[in-house]
C-alpha cells in the first residue's frame, strides 16, 4: 500500500517555529519518525513539503492512480485552502487529516478546516504521534 505524506507551509520550520507549541523535534526528525512509523506498518510512503498552496493542490492530483492513500498536514492552508479541499475532492483518495498541536483549543480562526470537510480521519492534538495514527488508520482499510 502507497500512502503519500503532505505537510504544508512552516512544517519545514519545525525545531524552530515556536517550541513551546510544536515541540523541539525538528521537520527532518519528523520525516524520519514518519518513515519508521510506516515500514512498521509495511506501508510503503512518500513525504512531501511545501510552503506553496499550488505544489500541494499539484502533488495531490498527481496521487490519482499513484497512491492509495494521503495522510495530510494542510498547515496555515488548513484553514483557508478551498484549492486543497477541491483537489482532494477530485482525486477521491482516503484521506487522514493530521495536525501537530490541537486546532479546537486554539485561537477561534484555527478551527474551521476546509481539508476536514474532506479527510475521512482529523487527528490533532498528537504530536508526531498523529502520524503514525493516520497511517495506521489508512493501513487497516481507511474507514471511519
Ligand atoms: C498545524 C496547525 C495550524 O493551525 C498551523 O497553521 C500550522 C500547524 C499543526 O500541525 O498543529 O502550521 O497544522
Amino acid at each position: 500500500m502507497k500512502v503519500l505524506v503532505l505537510n504544508g507551509p512552516n512544517l519545514n520550520m519545525l525545531g524552530i517555529r515556536e517550541p513551546a507549541l510544536y515541540g523541539k523535534g525538528t521537520y527532518n526528525d519528523l520525516v524520519i519518525f514518519i518513515r519508521e512509523a510506516a515500514k512498521e506498518l509495511d506501508l510503503d510512503v512518500e513525504i512531501f513539503q511545501s510552503n506553496c498552496e499550488g505544489e500541494l493542490v499539484t502533488a495531490i492530483q498527481n496521487a490519482l492512480g499513484k497512491f492509495d492513500g494521503i495522510v495530510i498536514n494542510a498547515a496555515a492552508y488548513t484553514h483557508t485552502s478551498v484549492a486543497i479541499l477541491d483537489a482532494l475532492k477530485a482525486v477521491g483518495l482516503p484521506t487522514a487529516e493530521v495536525h501537530l498541536t490541537d486546532i479546537n483549543k486554539r485561537e477561534q480562526f484555527r478551527r474551521l478546516s476546509y481539508v476536514g470537510m474532506y479527510a475521512q480521519k482529523t487527528v490533532c492534538g498528537k504530536g508526531f504521534d498523529g502520524y503514525r495514527e493516520c497511517l495506521q488508520w489508512l493501513a487497516v482499510g481507511g474507514s471511519k
